[in-house]
């Protein structure tokens, strides 16, 4: 298939002319995987894609995986998960309103984390709905060498419940959110993730924590253990050259790298202001670090 692929940063590739609701020939794979591999963030643009399509392109990356919020799976395909502010004529919410409303990687809390997520963007705001990303290699790369040395080998400790995590608030939009999340306080048990995450194919490190997920330090009082959190968290977002925010166009399907990048949802729109995306997720393998 003739499609091209523009380089736009050392972070970002947008690739043009490629059908991702047909099945593609194992050399257009390659070449976006090898794209992929250098440029976690892909954007590929003007897909015209069903749920059911969007699901077949996703698992050519590899098994999708479940999603735990069943209300809000796509009817036609479940592994599809609706993001939106709409609501249903009764009011209900017909998607997760609140999705991605901190700085995270997706589903680092738990012990095989999704590695790869799709977002097609099927409706976008006339205002707002960016979304940000933040290359967690480039933040690992300048990390000055006393913060690189106190975290190499360690493991941070990550947990879904917003409740447990001062970091965060739960959203007034999404009703029973704090129920929820108190409920999940209970059900759910911690994982610890490499402070340090290698990657499994390029071999390349990067800083994998969150301020959404990540609430302590295995091993480490927190006396300790938070203000040095809260040091990584001040020294990622110190440099805007890090960070990439992507402005929706309809039809876009964007699709990044979970194991070195962090994004967060930019919010400023409002109901009956609609966004209105897809996600599938591809499944990942245990993180690890090993010394470079
Ligand atoms: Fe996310």
């Amino acid at each position: 298939m003739g499609f091209v692929v523009n380089k736009l940063s050392n972070t970002v590739a947008e690739v043009v002319g490629l059908d991702g609701s047909k099945p593609m020939a194992p050399e257009d794979i390659a070449r976006l995987k090898a794209t992929f591999l250098s440029h976690p963030i892909m954007c590929l643009r003007d897909q015209k894609l069903t749920p059911a399509q969007q699901g077949a392109f996703a698992r050519q990356w590899g098994p999708l995986e479940g999603q735990d919020r069943s209300a809000f799976c796509h009817p036609e395909d479940k592994d599809i998960l609706i993001l939106s502010n709409d609501r249903r004529p009764d009011g209900s919410q017909v998607g997760i309103v609140d999705a991605g409303d901190f700085w995270h990687s997706d589903s680092s809390h738990l012990a095989e984390p999704c590695r790869i997520t799709t977002l097609h963007a099927v409706r976008n705001p006339a205002r707002g709905g960016d979304t940000y990303f933040l290359d967690m290699r480039a933040v690992y790369d300048a990390l000055p060498e006393h913060l690189k040395k106190r975290v190499a080998g360690r493991d941070a400790i990550h947990h879904v419940a917003k409740t447990l995590n001062p970091r965060v608030a739960v959203s007034t939009e999404r009703a029973g959110a704090v129920e929820y999340y108190k409920q999940r306080e209970k059900e759910t048990k911690p994982v610890t993730q490499p402070i340090v995450r290698t990657h499994p194919e390029t071999g390349r490190q990067a800083l994998y924590i969150s301020p959404r997920f990540t609430i302590a330090i295995d091993g480490m009082d927190d006396a300790e253990a938070q203000p040095l959190l809260d040091e990584l968290f001040r020294f990622m977002f110190s440099n805007p050259a890090w960070q990439y925010t992507h402005k929706w166009r309809d039809g876009d399907l964007v699709m990044w790298d979970n194991a070195c990048l962090n994004h967060m949802a930019g919010g400023g729109y409002e109901y009956p202001d609609v966004r209105w995306m897809h996600r599938a997720t591809v499944v990942g393998d245990r993180p690890y670090y090993r010394a470079a």
